[in-house]
């Protein structure tokens, strides 16, 4: 972390788990463990249908609420989607882009990434854009190349003001759900390859204020020796974010840093 120049962000992404009514009772839950003071940002990805009532049961507390997909279109006929702009108008202020999930099982590809970050960008929404390598491409020594790759494209043609409104999510595809955590100094490295993949493209000073998460098995177990790295600016936490305490553990972590 380095609060000096960026954001700490602590969200959670409980992928395709928990109703409406389990959203408001987590919120209930989480709030009463809420710290009076210092802390990072904190975001919730819910899943679409529990937007609403996450919205309603985190306001008036400092949790914004995310979503984890959205489609590039403003409207039409594409029966299941959800605009950028649905979102806007429920509350929501992030929404998670290029989850590997997503390209894995969804067929989202790197094009389709570039368009939902602007679509996304275009409506208000701050968009946490997912990188990451297979084990497959790690042992193969690509994994920079892939990076590079992923943010690339992901970033095209995005203006150098909106670059501070995208949040970037390293994901070792390999760590996710497996709880198999990157070393620090593994999420570390890639984490600052990150950077300078955008300080190349946008210049040092843009750089420097981009938050860059990691993601992938982080728990309260090991948060806070994996936020100790400089250019890890938060993670994006699934597993240990449906439930409240563990949560807020992160949470803590990032603020004790
Ligand atoms: P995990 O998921 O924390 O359960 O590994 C992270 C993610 O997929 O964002």
């Amino acid at each position: 972390m380095n609060r000096r120049y960026r954001k700490t962000i602590i969200a959670g992404n409980w992928k395709m788990n928990k109703t409406a009514t389990e959203a408001k009772k987590f919120a209930d839950d989480f709030k009463a463990l809420l710290p009076k003071t210092k802390w990072c940002d904190v975001v919730v990805c819910v899943p679409s249908v529990d937007i609403s009532a996450a919205v309603r049961a985190f306001k008036d507390s400092r949790v914004a609420v995310g979503a984890q997909n959205l489609f590039y279109e403003d409207h039409g006929a594409y029966t299941g989607e959800v605009s950028a702009a649905m979102l806007c108008d429920l509350g929501v202020k992030y929404v998670i882009v290029g989850h590997s999930e997503r390209r894995a099982m969804f067929g989202e590809t790197d094009a389709i990434v570039n368009k939902k970050v602007h679509a996304a960008l275009n409506a208000g929404l701050n968009p946490i854009i997912c990188v990451g390598e297979s084990l497959d491409q790690r042992e193969m020594g690509v994994t920079m190349e892939l990076i590079a790759l992923q943010v690339k494209s992901a970033l095209a043609g995005v203006a150098a003001e909106n670059i501070r409104r995208c949040v970037i999510a390293y994901e070792p595809i390999w760590a996710i759900g497996t709880g198999k955590t990157a070393t620090g100094e593994q999420a570390a490295e890639v984490c600052g390859f990150i950077r300078a993949t955008i300080r190349a493209m946008y210049g040092a000073r843009i750089a420097r204020s981009v938050t860059i998460q990691y993601g992938g098995s982080m728990n309260p177990a090991n948060a806070a020796e994996l936020l100790g790295h400089e250019d890890i600016d938060g993670g994006l936490i699934g597993g240990a974010s449906l439930d409240a305490g563990k949560f807020m553990d992160i949470v803590n972590a990032a603020n004790q840093g």
